[in-house]
């Protein structure tokens, strides 16, 4: 039987693991602080946004949240930004992306002050990840490091395979592997021979966001498969395609009129070792690691060690 590899345990560990430190930081000097930036009313950013600020307020960080209007100029959020750039109390800004068009998502995240860049996405940060050198990694690749690491997966010497080469996730993930001493292929939607490639691997990271893409024969018996995809799929006869032998996912499905599924088909799970399932898997993750760099940046920017 495969092992599942259950996220929420892991986030669970990870925040109480951050507990007592955000009790230090209170006590000797203040609460850690967020700034979250979320442009108009995209529905998925703002489920986001909710949960990372409930994942603040458990913890006692002090969070805030920031509402430009959807038709805000690059300016503007530069202006913004800056500001946030300024204030002591603030150890972390977030802008949640997408941004709309019309806005330079680039320059934004560019103002960002690299020692507040909580999501790792500022160049300074991919420059220092790339170099091993400490600093804030992105919170997704993050997370299914800790993953790796809480079920002792070994990874020295083993062939990991990213699919997907996202600055977010696919990237960022292929260097935090290859600095864990694996041996990493980066796979894209230009790959010849995916599932062949796919099949060298003893860990798979699938990161495309396409659902279900990844199927039995993309994985040999025995690998650890990682699923970072979170896709909501609507079309009945996909949906019995992948869980009609599954009565909850279905009666889900009939209540809901869609379902949350990976990047992995569900029939890859009975023929691997381990996987993250989807949901319950590697989405708690990202917010504990956003939690995690937000209370080191405030140790950092505090002089505390940890
Ligand atoms: N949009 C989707 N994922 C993320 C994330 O991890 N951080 C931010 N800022 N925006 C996102």
């Amino acid at each position: 039987m495969p092992v599942v590899l259950d996220g929420k345990a892991v986030r669970d560990a990870i925040l109480e693991s951050l507990r007592p430190r955000v009790a230090r930081l209170v006590e000797e000097q203040r609460a850690p602080g967020l700034a979250v930036v979320l442009v108009g009313h995209n529905p998925a950013s703002e489920i986001y946004v909710r949960s990372k600020v409930k994942a603040c307020e458990e913890l006692g960080i002090a969070s805030e949240k920031h509402l430009p209007t959807g038709d805000v100029s690059t300016e503007d959020m530069l202006f913004l930004v800056n500001r946030l750039n300024q204030r002591r109390d603030i150890d972390g800004i977030l802008v949640q992306l997408p941004l709309p068009d019309q806005v330079d998502e680039q320059e934004v995240l560019l103002a960002i002050d690299p020692s507040k860049d909580v999501d790792g996405f500022h160049p300074i940060s991919s420059g220092n990840l790339m170099a091993n050198r400490a600093g804030f990694r992105p919170c997704t690749p993050a997370g299914v490091m800790k993953m790796l690491e809480h079920y002792g997966v070994p990874l020295a010497g083993k062939h990991a395979v990213v699919v997907g080469r996202s600055d977010i996730v696919g990237k960022p993930m292929a260097m935090l592997l290859l600095h864990a001493n694996c041996t990493v292929t980066i796979c894209h939607s230009k790959t010849q021979n995916l599932a062949a490639e796919c099949r060298r691997a003893d860990i798979v990271v699938a990161a495309i966001g396409r659902p279900a893409f990844i199927t039995r024969d993309f994985v040999k018996p025995d690998a650890v498969v990682i699923d970072v995809g979170i896709n909501r799929v609507k079309e009945r006869d996909r949906v019995v395609q992948m869980f009609g032998d599954n009565p909850a996912r279905m009666a889900a499905f009939e209540k809901n009129g869609s379902v949350v599924v990976g990047d992995v088909h569900p029939e890859v799970f009975e023929h691997c070792a381990a996987y993250t399932p989807v949901p319950g898997g590697v989405g708690p993750l990202t917010i504990a690691m956003l939690m995690s760099n937000t209370v080191a940046s405030a140790e950092w920017r505090l002089g505390i060690t940890p």
